[in-house]
């Protein structure tokens, strides 16, 4: 059952999204060659509560820590370590869940560490890309597989592998609500959308063959090939007119 959120509801979420995207935004000047994935981890659960936030991921089905940060052929879910050191030229992809009043917002990016190729940087774009094409079907009357759909053909037109075996899904008082979201499929199927439902949109998006493993500690997907793979959410309303988007940072 698809969830739909109050305005109170939707206030909290915004609340919620408004830490999760400046979070975002300022680890564009955090991440750099040399610091760890666990300083990475520790400077956004720093935020995270002093904001008065709990970080979502902790502790959520035994994950042990507050962001997943996952290097190059990483596709999601890698663990912060102190060991992990940021070289030049890798792609690090941040995702972070907060959780305010009980309502979680969840989002992630692909940063660049310092100078990086060309082609990794299109792969990055190219992720973004993905997210905004599906945007475009974030309104009412369009049906849930439009998204995936938009997805799909925007990423495979740019010649990069679409991610099947992790989805996009509802959102609020869970960090995983009904419905999935695949990146991928069909137009025209599944439930109509409606005001009032939130969804986690992500597209992950891979360089090389689109299929994925879990390593052995039980949480990092990596790409099969060990191609590089880039990932891009956001926490999104669905209105009567356009759709908000809780995570994304604005000046304004
Ligand atoms: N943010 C991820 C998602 O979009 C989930 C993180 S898994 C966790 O579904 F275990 F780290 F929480
Ligand atoms: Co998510």
């Amino acid at each position: 059952m698809i969830i739909i959120k109050s305005e109170q509801e939707i206030q909290l979420m915004r609340e919620s999204g408004k830490v999760t995207g400046y979070i975002l935004k300022e680890l564009e000047d955090f991440i750099k060659p040399g610091i760890s994935t666990k300083q990475i981890n520790d400077h956004v659960e720093k935020i995270i509560t002093d904001n008065g936030m709990i970080p979502t991921f902790k502790g959520y089905q035994g994950y042990p820590a507050a962001v997943c940060a996952s290097i190059n052929e990483e596709v999601v879910h890698g663990i912060p370590d102190e060991k992990r050191i940021l070289q030049e030229g890798d792609i690090i992809s941040i995702d972070i869940g907060s959780t305010h009043k009980g309502y979680v917002s969840d989002a992630a990016r692909t940063y660049a560490v310092g100078k990086i190729s060309e082609e990794n940087q299109k792969l990055i774009d190219t992720a973004k890309a993905g997210f905004f094409a599906a945007l475009e079907y974030c309104k009412p009357g369009c049906r849930l597989s439009d998204i995936g759909h938009a997805v799909q053909t925007t990423v495979e037109a740019e010649g990069y592998g679409v991610v099947r075996e992790l989805v996009g899904h509802g959102v609020g008082r869970q960090m995983h609500e009904d419905p999935q979201i695949p990146n991928y499929g069909r137009s025209g199927h599944g439930p109509r959308l409606a005001a009032g439902m939130v969804f986690a949109i992500e597209p992950m998006i891979t360089m090389g063959t689109y299929k994925v493993v879990t390593l052995k500690d039980g949480w990092t997907v990596v790409t099969l090939d060990g191609k590089p793979a880039a990932h891009y959410e956001n926490t999104v309303v669905i209105n009567e007119g356009e759709p908000e988007l809780l995570t994304l940072y604005s000046e304004v």
